[in-house]
């Protein structure tokens, strides 16, 4: 598994272990210490998907050495200015039961409750990241969901770098507008939903390729935000399945392959919200 080098040096593992939807407390535990055990070292949770606690126990009782393991988390929307951030992030850290965050992101560029001022909400937020990590306490900052002008709209009054969009990407879906710009500003896009939320999994171009490769339908849509050079962040409670995601690492998507997935896109096909228009 390929480490991937943030605009600030950070290596970040190159694929993700997501946790959204994840809830029980010892599932929680008993998923993301089988992640962990089978080789994943990069977990994507957030404060809104109510596991950080568990994830924390998990952590803990994987006994893996904190340098070995990269966690991410993000502020929900309900929380944005200086002071709030600064408490919602100690909150994540306190429930993590960790000293600091590798990455922290802003989850949602604008959310319902500040949308008449959310550019100003967004700076300020922002600020707190980098107060947050000129004290060591984030590795690296982020947002989320953030598409080509709520970036453009931060850009100024940021003194460090944006190093991550989390956006939503997989084969039925893919934001070019967003994805160039982020590749030309040195900024890592991280796929969230890579398999579709397993809708993708049964379309027949992709079970096609599948066959082609001796792969999976979930390893082809893995591989292909890779071959993008894109960090997807697959989601499961199962531990083959676990396993089975983190095998692409010997395989390539030729060029024509690549092609064919790119045409299944269609803005129509976007599964989560529209960063403007959320209600929430
Ligand atoms: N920043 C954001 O706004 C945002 C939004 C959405 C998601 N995310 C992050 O991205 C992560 C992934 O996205 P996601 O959870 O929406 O969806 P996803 O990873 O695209 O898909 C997860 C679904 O695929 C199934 N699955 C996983 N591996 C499979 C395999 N090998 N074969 C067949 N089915 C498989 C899972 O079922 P089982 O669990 O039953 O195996 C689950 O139903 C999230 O968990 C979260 O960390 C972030």
């Amino acid at each position: 598994m390929g480490n991937i080098k943030l605009n600030n040096g950070i290596l970040m593992p190159g694929i993700g272990f997501g946790t959204w939807k994840i809830k029980d407390y010892n599932q929680v535990i008993d998923v993301v210490k089988n992640a962990i055990e089978v080789g994943y070292r990069h977990i994507d949770t957030a404060s809104v998907y109510g596991n950080e606690e568990a994830i924390g126990i998990a952590l803990k009782e994987s006994c893996i050495p904190r340098e070995d393991i990269f966690v991410t988390t993000k502020l929900w929307n309900s929380v944005r200015g200086y002071n709030e951030t600064i408490c919602a992030f100690n909150e994540s850290l306190r429930k993590l039961q960790l000293e600091y965050i590798d990455l922290y992101l802003i989850h949602w560029p604008s959310p319902l409750e500040f949308r008449d001022c959310y550019q100003e909400k967004n700076v300020e937020t922002y600020k707190a990241l980098e107060k947050l990590y000129s004290q060591g306490k984030i590795k690296a900052i982020g947002v989320s969901n953030f598409l080509k002008h709520h970036i453009e709209e931060l850009k100024n009054f940021v003194s460090i770098p944006i190093a991550v969009n989390q956006i939503e990407f997989h084969p039925y879906y893919y934001d070019q507008e967003t994805i160039e710009y982020c590749k030309q500003n040195d900024i890592i896009i991280e796929a969230y939903s890579p398999l579709g939320r397993g809708e993708i999994l049964k379309d027949n171009t992709i079970t096609d390729i599948a066959k082609k490769y001796n792969k999976s339908p979930a390893q082809i849509c893995i591989r292909y935000a890779i071959d993008n050079q894109i960090v997807p962040l697959p989601k499961t409670i199962s531990k083959q399945r676990m396993i089975e995601n983190l095998n692409v690492f010997d395989f390539n998507l030729m060029k024509e392959d690549i092609d064919k997935i790119r045409n299944l896109s269609n803005d129509d096909k976007k599964i989560g919200s529209n960063p403007d228009t959320a209600d929430f």
